[in-house]
């Protein structure tokens, strides 16, 4: 059974109710690899798109990186319908997690191992964003040794390039290695714009691919 948002899931519960609801269902998902410049900002900030066009209510946005670059692009551009919550400390990051309804997504910073424990140890499910390339494995790893072995996790391949061995190899690793891959998603300049640009098209609908595989994963 796929997860539903509260949206579908409990159509008698008016906005007007408490937030506290305990039938309301929450969910954290966690953007992850301690490696910098992978694609964990991008990945978070389309994920949180794709889950207000899917219907989620509220969306939060929790930028646990002290260099704010999700905040950043949220300055530049916001986001209909998504909330954007600093959070960059253990504890605001637990905070902030734990005091939420409807789903939230989590962009955490690439060192800084405490504030990335804190979020991992409360994540419903953990999103890998990684490149091709053999370099990445390692940290990959790294990241996956992090993360209780009950949490759903698995990899997102960004800025791929289609078609090429590098891309392959990668698919073929991962495979291999019993991690799953969530999403490719490729390499395109709409991307690249960042927020200098409106979200791009077919970049939201390669998330939301990405995002309907780690519903199914939480309920199963
Ligand atoms: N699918 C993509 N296509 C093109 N560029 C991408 C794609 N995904 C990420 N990037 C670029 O890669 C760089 C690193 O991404 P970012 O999300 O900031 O990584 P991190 O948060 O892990 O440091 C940024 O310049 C970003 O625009
Ligand atoms: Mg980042």
């Amino acid at each position: 059974m796929e997860y539903r948002p509260r949206g579908d899931h409990n159509a008698q519960v008016s906005r007007s109710e408490p937030r506290s609801d305990p039938r309301v269902v929450t969910m954290n998902i966690v953007v992850s690899n301690v490696k910098g410049g992978v694609g964990k900002t991008t990945t978070t900030v389309y994920l949180a798109a794709a889950a207000v066009e899917r219907g989620w209510d509220p969306v939060t946005l929790i930028d646990a990186d002290r260099q704010a670059s999700s905040a950043e692009w949220f300055e530049a551009s916001p986001i209909d319908g998504v909330d954007l919550l600093e959070a960059p400390s253990e504890r605001t990051v637990a905070r902030a997690m734990t005091n939420h309804d409807g789903l939230a997504v989590v962009d955490t910073p690439p060192g800084d191992e405490r504030i990335v424990r804190a979020a991992l140890d409360r994540a419903d499910a953990v999103i890998i964003p990684t490149r091709a390339g053999g370099v990445e494995y390692s940290r990959v790893v790294a990241t996956l040794e992090m993360i209780g072995s009950d949490t759903p996790c698995g990899v997102v391949v960004c800025a791929a390039r289609l078609g090429t061995n590098d891309l392959h190899e990668a698919i073929a690793w991962w495979t291999e290695s019993k991690v799953p891959i969530w999403g490719v998603i490729p390499e395109r300049v709409g991307i690249a714009a960042g927020p200098e640009a409106r979200l791009y098209r077919d970049g939201l609908e390669a998330y939301d691919a990405v995002l309907r595989k780690v519903l199914r994963k939480r309920s199963g």
